[in-house]
Formats: structure tokens, C-alpha cells, sequence
């Protein structure tokens, strides 16, 4: 991992430095000659190194933009863009004082963003690794009056960033690797030693607790379907003493099953535990940082395969919420392990409100990209409208999608209490969140955030590696600060 450090010195030798300037600042004479000289202004993310100079061995000119865009947001833009403009094992960053900004602050910010986009998946590359290796950014130091302030909002980022870095790992492992036992046994491992208790069930358990729907999916794969339960009891002496619930669909492979899904690209159903990925991210990044919140949250994992033990469509099973369900499609297998995670937690938490994210459809990429996640309620407008703010303040955006009786309506059976898909083929991401409606509780605060579209993008961004996003882990993580922590 990137390491970062502040400093209130300049280090004696440095290989690279970079030297951050607004575009309307007055510049030193020396900034002023160098940026003339190769023709730079220094617009918002933009770079330019050069070689030879008294203080370093590189020297990169880099564009803060204009001082009035200058917010929480646009320094972690910076720092992340950062990250693509440096070479080398090394790199001291020299941030001069911005009127009415605190610079602690906005150096701890670039160096989130920095270290958010400096991540890579290399577990599986043997051949190059020394070479790679050699070639990363390990460190960069920032060299700022106002160390004491960066360290401490740095600290608390740090935290989320390993939240993040843990999110991702899981989202990139091969399915081969993680299945639903080694995923819970990972998610163990992580949370138990930072204080979170874990609660890991197996099939037999999960029978006993009449959790059909869920075994349904993962009975066509060899591997055991489980679910992992977190409590983080970061307030123990708090009044509310209902907790908030994260739930997160754990699809470990997706093929479909007997509605087996076409051999293109069945290869991104390694990550149809995006949701699980994000919760268990969260719990880390909060535990990590000792959130003052009570959190629960339980991940359904299950593997999803054709066999001749699988669930062929028009079986049906009971689910532990005592309804019956026809499953007319194996493929719709998010919303049946779902049905179940949210049964437990209801029954055993009655939580203040549940969060659940889920890969469930690809209807919402069609709506939304990879630019929003879609977020359904029925009664907690309020607290959509809270992520939606919270979101938007780190990155992991969201949008509010529509519910009504009519979607509502199109999920009866005629053999059973509900069915798995509707038979209309449109608002795909509004039927699955109307199926899933099914299995909350008459006064129940729920959100279901249909994160299909942002775990993974194919694409790098600016502020994003290609890949595993880790989408919804500064999400939640900000969500409990501002409602639970404020
Ligand atoms: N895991 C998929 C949804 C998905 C699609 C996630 C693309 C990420 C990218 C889900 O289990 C699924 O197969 N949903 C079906 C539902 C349909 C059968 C009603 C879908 O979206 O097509
Ligand atoms: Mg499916
Ligand atoms: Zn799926």
C-alpha cells in the first residue's frame, strides 16, 4: 500500500517533486520562470514534468485550477490525478497555503485520493512482479506547515481507504478463490480482530432457521451457501438503541443456473457479490476508525450453478418469512437470498433502518450506467434523500427510483405467495425492488440499492483504477457519520 507521510521540512534529497499552483495565484519568480518556460498553466489536474533543477531530479508542475473551485472534492480529484502523472518509487509534494482553506485538510484529502487511485490487483501476476514493482509509487510525503491537522484528518481516511482496498480485493478475486466459505472465512478474519463479533452460518443452520430461498440458489453448486452476521457496537451507551442494518447480496458466481445465462462475458458474474464486498468494506472502515455508531449487517452468500441437484424453473420454496415463492427464473437468484438476509435481520434486530445493496439487475445499467446507483423505498424517503447526500460528498453516487402497487401487483403467483420475476419484460430494477418489498415488515425503514452498474467499471476514470470500484463502503461509512454520528 501507497505509504504517506506529512512533513513540515523538506527532505534533504528528493528524486521527485511536485509543486501544486492555482492558476490565478501569484507565482514565485522560480514557478513563474519554470512554467514559462515549457509553457504551462496551471489549470485544474493538468501536469507537466521536467528534468534538472536544484531541489529535485524531476520537478512536476501541477494545476489546482481556479481558487474559487477549490472544495473537498476537486483536492481528492487532484491528488487522485496525481497518482498518473508521477514515475518512480518516491515523491515529495509541496502544497503552499491557499487563502481560507485549511491545508491540513486538503493535503489529507489529495493524499486520500492519491492512495484511493493508487491501488492494484496484482495477487495473480507472477511473471513481471519484480519489474512492476519496481516501477510503483511507494511514498509520497507532503511537505506542509500544518502537519498536525493532516495527520488527523488523515488518520480517519486511512481507515476507510483500507475499508475500500478490502472491498476491492474481494470484488477482483476469481470465483475459483472466493466461494461463499472462503469469503466468509476472509471476512472473519479482517473483522474479528478490530472488534466486530461474527456470526458464520452453514446450510445445516440455515435449514434449521427455514431459510429455503436462500438454500435454493446454492443448491446446484458444490460449494456450501453461507451467511456471515457483524455487530459493531461502536455505542454502547447510546439511547438509540436500535441499530442501522447493512444487507449485501453474496453471489460468489452468477451463471444463472438452469436460466443459464450466454458464455459472453459470463466472466463479470465473479462479481455478483459487489453488495456483500461493499457491506463488509464498511464494517471495516467503520471498526477501523472506531465509528461511534451501532451497525448490524449480514451477507448471504451462495454460489449460483447448474446441476442435477439445481432449482429448475417453476420450483417452489418457502422462505423463512413463511411465504411461498415460484421461482420462474433461476437467474433472478439475487432477490432469493435477499429475501432471506432480510427476514434474520428483522427478526433478530428489529433495526432502526435496513440498507441493502445488491448487483441485482442489469435493468439499472440500462437506466442509470455506472454512474449512479439506484435507490428504492417505500417509506424512507428521508433517509434516501440522506444517502443521496452522503454519496455525492465522496463519490459513490445515487439516485431515487420509483416504486408503485402496479410493480407491486405483477410479482403474484398463480401458485404460489410471490414470484421471482415479473412476466412483462420492462422496469426490470423496479420489479426485483417490489419482490424484495415483499420481505419487509409493515413499518420497516429499508432501502435497496441496486449497485449492478457501479461495482465495477470497465474503465479507468480519473479517480479510479479500472475494476473493482468499491463502491458503497464510503457510502455507508459517511451515511452513519452524518445521521447516526453528527
Ligand atoms: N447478477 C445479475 C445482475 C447483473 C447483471 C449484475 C449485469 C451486474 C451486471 C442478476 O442475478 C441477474 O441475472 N438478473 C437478471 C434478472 C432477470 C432474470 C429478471 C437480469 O438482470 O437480467
Ligand atoms: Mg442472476
Ligand atoms: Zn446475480
Amino acid at each position: 500500500m501507497l505509504k504517506i507521510t506529512f512533513s513540515s521540512s523538506m527532505p534533504k534529497t528528493v528524486k521527485t517533486l511536485v509543486l501544486f499552483a492555482a492558476d490565478d495565484k501569484k507565482l514565485s519568480a522560480e514557478l513563474k520562470a519554470s512554467a514559462k518556460a515549457v509553457d504551462f498553466e496551471f489549470k485544474k489536474k493538468k501536469f507537466h514534468s521536467h528534468t534538472g533543477s536544484k531541489q529535485a531530479d524531476t520537478v512536476v508542475l501541477g494545476g489546482l485550477g481556479d481558487v474559487k473551485d477549490l472544495n473537498d472534492k476537486t483536492f481528492e480529484e487532484i491528488g487522485s490525478a496525481m497518482v498518473q502523472n508521477l514515475k518512480g518509487e518516491k515523491a515529495v509534494v509541496e502544497l503552499d497555503v491557499i487563502a481560507k482553506h485549511d491545508m491540513g485538510k486538503a493535503a489529507a484529502l489529495m493524499a486520500m485520493g492519491a492512495l484511493l487511485n493508487s491501488y492494484s490487483f496484482d495477487k495473480y501476476k507472477t511473471k513481471d512482479k519484480k519489474k512492476n514493482d519496481k516501477k510503483k509509487l511507494k511514498e509520497i510525503t507532503f511537505v506542509l506547515k500544518d502537519t498536525a491537522s493532516a495527520k488527523k484528518h488523515f488518520a480517519d481516511m486511512q481507515k476507510i481507504a483500507e475499508g475500500v482496498f478490502f472491498t476491492r480485493d474481494l470484488v477482483w478475486e476469481p470465483a475459483n478463490e472466493l466461494y461463499p466459505e472462503s469469503f466468509a472465512k476472509r471476512v472473519k478474519a479482517e473483522l474479528a480482530p478490530l472488534g466486530v463479533k461474527v456470526k458464520i452460518l452453514n446450510e445445516a443452520q440455515m435449514q434449521k432457521l427455514g431459510m429455503w430461498s436462500l438454500l435454493s440458489v446454492g443448491q446446484g453448486s458444490a460449494r456450501e451457501s453461507h451467511m456471515v452476521i457483524m455487530e459493531w457496537n461502536g455505542a454502547p451507551k447510546s439511547k438509540k438503541t436500535k441499530p442501522v442494518a447493512f444487507v449485501g447480496k453474496g453471489i460468489t458466481f452468477d451463471t444463472g443456473g438452469i436460466s443459464l445465462k450466454p458464455g459472453a462475458g459470463m466472466w463479470d458474474m465473479k462479481w455478483d457479490m459487489g453488495g456483500a464486498g461493499a457491506v463488509v468494506g464498511a464494517m471495516k472502515a467503520l471498526a477501523g476508525r472506531k465509528a461511534k455508531a451501532n451497525v448490524v449487517a449480514a451477507i448471504a452468500l451462495a454460489e449460483n450453478m447448474p446441476s442435477d441437484r439445481a432449482t429448475r424453473p417453476g420450483d417452489v420454496v418457502t422462505s423463512m418469512s413463511g411465504q411461498t415463492i415460484e421461482i420462474l427464473n433461476t437467474d433472478a437468484e439475487g432477490r432469493l437470498v435477499l429475501a432471506d438476509a432480510l427476514t434474520y435481520m428483522q427478526k433478530n434486530y428489529k433495526p432502526e433502518l435496513i440498507i441493502d445493496l445488491a448487483t441485482l439487475t442489469g435493468a439499472i445499467l440500462v437506466a442509470l450506467g455506472h454512474e449512479f446507483a439506484g435507490a428504492f423505498t417505500k417509506i424512507a424517503e428521508d433517509d434516501v434523500k440522506e444517502l443521496q447526500c452522503a454519496g455525492h460528498g465522496v463519490g459513490d453516487m445515487v439516485w431515487p427510483m420509483p416504486m408503485t402497487d402496479e410493480w407491486d401487483k405483477m410479482m403474484d403467483s398463480d401458485i404460489a405467495d410471490v414470484r421471482n420475476i415479473s412476466m412483462d419484460k420492462w422496469a426490470g430494477s423496479a420489479t426485483a425492488a417490489a419482490f424484495l418489498s415483499r420481505f419487509i415488515d409493515e413499518g420497516q425503514k429499508w432501502v435497496h440499492l441496486d449497485i449492478a452498474g457501479m461495482a465495477w467499471k470497465p474503465k479507468a476514470t480519473d479517480s479510479r483504477p479500472k475494476g473493482a470500484t468499491g463502491y458503497g463502503v464510503r457510502l455507508l461509512d459517511q451515511f452513519i457519520r452524518q445521521t447516526i454520528e453528527k
